[in-house]
């Protein structure tokens, strides 16, 4: 079967390049008192008025604390993906490499999780995740997806840190801790995106026209979610601002504007050819930012 094939490739991959980021990670080392930890151009405030009245450290500690958000987000999302991945191979035959590939990406997913949480702790920041109805959604999604909506928020998410983490990773302004962590996850997460690509494909040809508008609803709204809470309205108070100030702020930034429409570019020019980024769920990606 094709999806076989294409499993059976991922897992090779996965014996080849897999890293265990207790081992390959120094994280003793500390870390250096110049270096930001996003590339400084790809910071929400970047280019603000706001940003050209911080120091130099205080742009810095913003970018601190904005690594920290998308990390937070990172392991949230990742810890749905692996409920996901684990009940979908409830159902399937443990001896076809299309499910063993799966429960491998359950355990990359591991790995991250707990790579990301101890790059936050090494951060020294609070730890940043979706609230409110943002929390609600995601246990329900956790709990219940499937099909086209299930392979393509994970998608959404995955490939926008993707984008980020690549252009992290060959940064000489990043910190060298969040240069490692992105290399790993980059590494790993390529075939992540190959896994879902192809099966959301496969799943959007299967689904009902009914299935698929309910679909594009629930697409729009991680679209939504990744949007407005890739940096969380709290990671202002690092500089001073409050939430509602930092966030109106980011949001008004032409600079973000495009950073945020970068980074989902490739998932968004996939997604619209499978037809999935219109219909009912337009609104919601119109309010991304992510368009
Ligand atoms: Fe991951
Ligand atoms: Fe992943």
């Amino acid at each position: 079967m094709d999806r076989d094939r294409v499993a059976t490739r991922l897992l090779s991959s996965s014996a080849e390049h897999s890293y265990d980021p207790s081992v390959e990670i120094d994280w003793e080392a500390p870390l250096a008192a110049d270096l930001y930890f996003v590339p400084p151009h790809r910071s929400s405030l970047y280019g603000t008025a706001v940003w050209e009245r911080l120091t130099e450290q205080q742009r810095i500690t913003l970018t601190r604390y904005e690594a920290a958000s998308i990390a937070g987000l990172g392991i949230w999302f990742e810890t749905i993906l692996m409920q996901l991945l684990i009940r979908s191979y409830y159902g399937q035959d443990p001896t076809s490499a299309h499910a063993q590939y799966g429960l491998t990406e359950v355990a990359d997913e591991c790995r991250h999780s707990v790579m990301f949480g101890r790059m936050i702790a090494a951060l020294d920041t609070p730890v940043y995740r979706p609230d409110g109805v943002n929390e609600f959604l995601g246990r329900w999604i956790g709990a219940t997806a499937s099909g086209p909506r299930m392979f393509a928020a994970i998608l959404i998410c995955e490939e926008i840190l993707d984008t980020l983490q690549r252009e992290a990773m060959a940064s000489p302004q990043v910190q060298p801790l969040v240069r490692m962590v992105s290399r790993i996850h980059v590494v790993e997460e390529a075939r992540h995106v190959r896994y879902a690509r192809e099966e959301l494909a496969r799943q959007v040809r299967a689904a009902s026209r009914r299935r698929l508008l309910f679909d594009k609803v629930v697409i729009g709204r991680a679209a939504y979610l990744c949007g407005t809470r890739l940096i969380h309205p709290a990671v202002y108070r690092s500089i001073g601002l409050s939430p509602a100030e930092g966030r109106a702020a980011a949001r008004a930034n032409p600079y973000f504007r495009e950073t945020l429409r970068w980074s989902a570019g490739r998932v968004v020019a996939y997604l619209s050819e499978l037809d999935l980024v219109d219909g009912p769920g337009k609104p919601l990606w119109n309010r991304s930012g992510l368009l």
